[in-house]
């Protein structure tokens, strides 16, 4: 992919509006400097002094935050957030991405989905990971939410060239009804669903799965994943990717499949998040007219930028995708 091509891409992508269907979590890092930590009084513990906090957008929000940075012309969000604080950090994440606020619903009885991750440096420069502290709904969307959920996709997919969807939470946004209506604004625009549980639950859309996850939405067994995306192509009814990690990922439209190689990044690498990269970046560069295996050509080197962000999930700009290619 040259530069030329890249260029011409991008300033198609300006001109995209990309609808995110997905929870927006909130990724907390609470760094400690356990040099400053003085034995508790009232417990036999050391506390961890935070001397520094970090926040960002994760899980659909992730997504929504690398469309973004790829300079599309519009971010049309569509989840729903708790009436907490998480909620309130998660809503001054989104005032540093270009996102219309418009579909973003609070619901006061739900929890907004946070991941907080303490972080303990002592006197070396390792820095070690405590078990993580999860915030997640265990129930089921009331059908009031559900309704305006449903209302507000509505609302954004009449503006959107595009609809990228995470549906990755047990009771998250997407509910059935939800991807019912997915699966059926996948028969008149291009609908790319990413789900580690539910992927099978998906017809008439681009799914993209990761080798495993295609695997076992078609029972286990497939070892090929070529193989297993042309099975699920013949499935679904729609083109598929299937990602291989480090090696790219395969493309399929109904009985071809090619085989999309990417340039494995240099270790360090940090593969959380990858998937959401590629995700935004197949939504935005599919979006703007791109074919199938060059959109899947491009995703391969947006997240072949974010993993190499370490510790953080991250997003890919021109600027960082531009550069990637030169070197590569
Ligand atoms: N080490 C790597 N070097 C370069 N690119 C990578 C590397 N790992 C992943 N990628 C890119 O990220 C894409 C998605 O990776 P992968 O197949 O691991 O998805 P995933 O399992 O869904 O990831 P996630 O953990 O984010 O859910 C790959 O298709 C590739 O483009
Ligand atoms: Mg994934």
């Amino acid at each position: 992919m040259n530069k030329e091509y890249l260029n011409d891409l991008f300033s198609r992508i300006a001109d995209v509006t990309v609808c995110v269907v997905g929870d927006v979590c909130l990724d907390i890092y609470w760094h400690a400097d356990m040099k400053k930590s003085v034995l508790s009084r009232e417990t036999p513990h050391f506390p961890l002094p935070v001397t520094e906090e970090r926040y960002s957008l994760g899980g659909g929000g992730n997504v929504m935050a690398n469309v973004s940075a790829l300079g599309v012309k519009a971010v049309l969000p569509v989840s729903v957030l708790g009436a907490d604080w998480r909620g309130y950090l998660a809503r001054e994440c989104f005032k540093n991405i270009s996102a219309n606020a418009a579909g973003l619903i609070t619901d006061e009885t739900r929890v907004t989905p946070c991941y907080a991750k303490p972080l303990r440096q002592g006197i070396s420069d390792v820095v070690y990971e405590d078990p993580r502290l999860d915030f997640e709904n265990r129930s089921p969307l009331t059908e009031r939410t559900e309704n305006e959920i449903l209302a507000a996709l509505d609302k954004a997919a009449a503006r959107a060239d595009a609809i990228a969807v995470s549906d990755q939470l047990e009771y998250g946004v997407v509910t059935p009804r939800i991807r019912e209506m997915l699966c059926e604004l996948g028969k008149t625009m291009p609908v790319i669903v990413d789900s580690r549980d539910r992927i099978a639950l998906y017809d008439n859309v681009i799914i993209k799965p990761n080798e495993f996850e295609a695997a076992g939405a078609l029972g286990g067994g497939f070892s090929d994943p070529a193989a297993a995306a042309k099975a699920l192509s013949a499935k679904t009814g729609a083109p598929v990717i299937v990602t291989l990690g480090d090696k790219g990922a395969v493309w399929c439209e109904g009985k071809n499949a090619v085989f999309v190689r990417s340039t494995p990044a240099e270790p360090p690498v940090d593969p959380v998040g990858a998937g959401d990269t590629f995700l935004a970046a197949f939504a935005a560069a599919y979006a703007a007219g791109a074919a199938g295996p060059e959109a899947v050509e491009f995703a391969n080197l947006a997240a072949g930028v974010t993993v190499k962000k370490i510790g953080t999930t991250g997003t890919a700009t021109e600027s960082e995708i531009l550069q990637l290619t030169i070197k590569n």
